[in-house]
């Protein structure tokens, strides 16, 4: 059994699991302090989803109009729905501007003004002199591949630094000690079939968001939030995960991401009577409310009978309007997703939309300086040594109720050099590396061998759709008591189905049915966080709306929801307060208010 597998050994000062946006900038930024860093991805590097990021990378630079972090802030506590802690948004917002200068150092090929300066758009929620304002240029923007161009400057300047790559590894567990503290991962290489042990003082996860949860998702495959799942059998909780982001553009039928940037260039949306209807919602900021905003006036005109199509269930993006060169130069990507997703001519016709699962706010809970936190019995929170979360795997909390568009890029960006920063400050290059083995490691080894000689009779690929399924039609724009059960209750049911899985073949080499094996558990226990989670807020705030508690409720619900799950996918629950201090003298706290648009 387990102990048949022999275990290759590594041992470095710092590893980083996942290289999309965050993880490569932690580990540029560890490699460049001298760390022996090594990092473990199960894609490719520039297949990272973050090359899927398109529209830009939020920053106060002021290029185009004057801007202010202070009023990028505002706008980040306000599209959180005040759920957001302060002194992360406070700390973000702020770095914006240094990160985005240094990236554009590092190489990033941002587009340009004619005066030479890096190009920036509008985009939803994003607004000038705390909403008093016109619409902020803040996205700072390549074309519309953003997250292809940071990606893939990234990875050249982590190779420049001879960071190490373990390339196709799939990871199967932390490796937690007896005092709680983390001492590394397991993962498995794909390519060969060994089984990896990796020994670190300090292990970040980076391995994004569980978008794959859902049915219909702008996020790849790969998006199986394989870290926070990995948090959760290690005995940590994830936070918010009730929060689950419905990108208002999505080309219907095929879920893939129309940047938000289309509307920030002019583009709008229109129902079945040709109505340009986001006024109606939102009177101020129109097609470039907050998504959360968007995606619910979206789903009221469908629900109302004014969707367009045979069906009535969809929304058109219109751009055909815009100049030629506006597409062509700033939307080449989207004309030609329009095309091969849609069929349409962007140029000409409108494209069918939807809103689509694409963020997941929750995560892993972290500190500003990317630690792991875990709440006490005391109302209090202690560090988990030895691990840090960065990106859409973490939630630091700086997205709260529903995250702006552009502030995932900076957010990957800002935390994952900050977690190179704090490691640095950690961790003296060279110091001695803890021996890692012991009951978590035997546990992991003993899952992933159950998995791999699991006979149940169902294959991963038949049981998955039944889970997304359940979350998309439970779980979605607008949650009511009643179908927030009637969710919980059929994804509970799904736990045999999904428990049984079969994998064909028990090779080591390259076995994708394996993988999709592992992935669908991973998926299955953020379901249940996402599940629960959901069921037990009962208000309206950001992304999670419901029918049957339309309003805020400050009194209640201002606080983090903490949720670990247990064998029996049942959660325990604690509530973290929300942090409104900015813990900065450059700005002072914004006391909760309402949300207007
Ligand atoms: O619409 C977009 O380009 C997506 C950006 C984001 O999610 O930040």
């Amino acid at each position: 059994m387990p102990n048949a597998y022999d275990i290759i050994d590594h041992s470095f000062d710092v590893i980083v699991l996942g290289a999309g946006g965050a993880g490569l900038r932690a580990t540029l930024g560890m490699v460049a302090a001298g760390l022996n860093t090594a990092c473990i991805t199960k894609v490719f590097p520039t297949r990272s989803h973050t090359v899927a990021a398109q529209g830009g990378i939020s920053a106060a630079l002021g290029n185009i109009e004057n801007d202010d972090w202070r009023w990028h802030m505002f706008d980040t506590v306000r599209g959180s729905d005040w759920l957001g802690d302060q002194d992360a948004i406070a700390y973000m917002c702020r770095e914006a501007i240094d990160a985005v200068v240094e990236l554009e150092h590092l190489g990033v090929p941002f587009s340009r003004t004619d005066a030479g300066k890096i190009y920036q758009r509008r985009f939803g929620g994003h607004t000038t002199e705390y909403t008093k304002g016109d619409m902020a240029y803040r996205a700072c923007a390549a074309a519309d591949r953003t997250g292809h161009a940071i990606l893939h400057t990234l990875y050249q300047q982590c190779l420049k630094h001879k960071a190490r790559f373990f390339v196709e590894y799939f990871a199967l567990d932390l490796i937690m000690d007896e005092d709680g503290v983390c001492r590394g991962l397991l993962a498995w290489c794909l390519e060969d079939g060994s089984i990896h042990r990796f020994r670190a003082n300090m292990t970040v996860i980076a391995t994004g968001g569980c978008g794959r949860v859902y049915q219909s998702c702008t996020s790849a495959h790969t998006c199986t939030g394989d870290g926070s799942a990995m948090a959760l059998r290690a005995g940590l909780p994830l936070q918010d995960m009730e929060f689950i982001q419905f990108h208002p553009t999505g080309v219907y039928g095929a879920g893939v991401l129309i940047t938000e940037g289309a509307r920030g260039e002019g583009g709008y949306l229109t129902n079945s009577d040709g109505e340009r209807f986001m006024p109606k919602y939102a009177p101020r900021e129109k097609d470039l409310s907050s998504r959360d905003v968007v995606s619910r006036a979206e789903a009221v005109e469908i629900r109302e009978g004014r969707g367009v199509g045979e069906k009535k269930d969809h929304i058109h993006l219109h751009l055909e309007h815009l100049p030629a060169d506006v597409l062509d130069q700033r939307l080449p990507g989207i004309v030609q997703s329009a095309r091969t997703f849609a069929g349409v001519d962007a140029h000409k016709e409108p494209i069918p939309v939807i809103p689509t699962v694409h963020y997941v706010m929750g995560g892993i809970p972290t500190n500003i300086r990317a630690e792991v936190v875990s709440p006490t019995k005391d109302n209090s929170e202690e560090v988990v040594p030895g691990l840090m979360a960065i990106g859409e795997a973490a939630c630091v909390s700086v997205h709260g109720g529903n995250r702006l568009g552009t502030n995932s890029l900076l957010d990957l960006i800002v935390f994952g050099r900050a977690a190179a920063q704090r490691a640095a400050e950690l961790i003296k290059p060279e110091s001695r590396v803890r021996d890692a083995d012991g009951p978590s490691q035997e546990a992991a080894l003993a899952r992933f061998d159950r998995t791999r000689n699991s006979r149940g009779g169902n294959k991963p690929g038949e049981v998955r759709p039944l889970m997304q399924e359940v979350m998309q039609t439970g779980f979605g724009v607008f949650r009511r008591g009643d179908t927030l059960k009637e969710g919980l209750t059929k994804l509970i049911a799904l736990r045999d189905p999904l428990d049984r899985v079969t994998v064909d073949d028990p090779s080591l080499t390259w076995n994708v049915g394996l993988v999709s094996a592992l992935e669908l558990a991973n998926l299955a226990d953020q379901a249940v966080v996402i599940a629960h989670s959901a069921n037990a807020r009962t208000e309206s705030r950001g992304a999670h709306a419901r029918e049957d508690y339309q309003k805020r409720d400050d009194v209640n619900w201002l606080k983090h929801t903490v949720a670990w799950k247990n064998e029996d996918w049942n959660v325990n629950f604690a509530y973290r307060p929300v942090r409104l201090d900015t813990l900065s003298s450059e700005v002072e706290s914004f006391p909760p208010a309402e949300r207007t648009h």
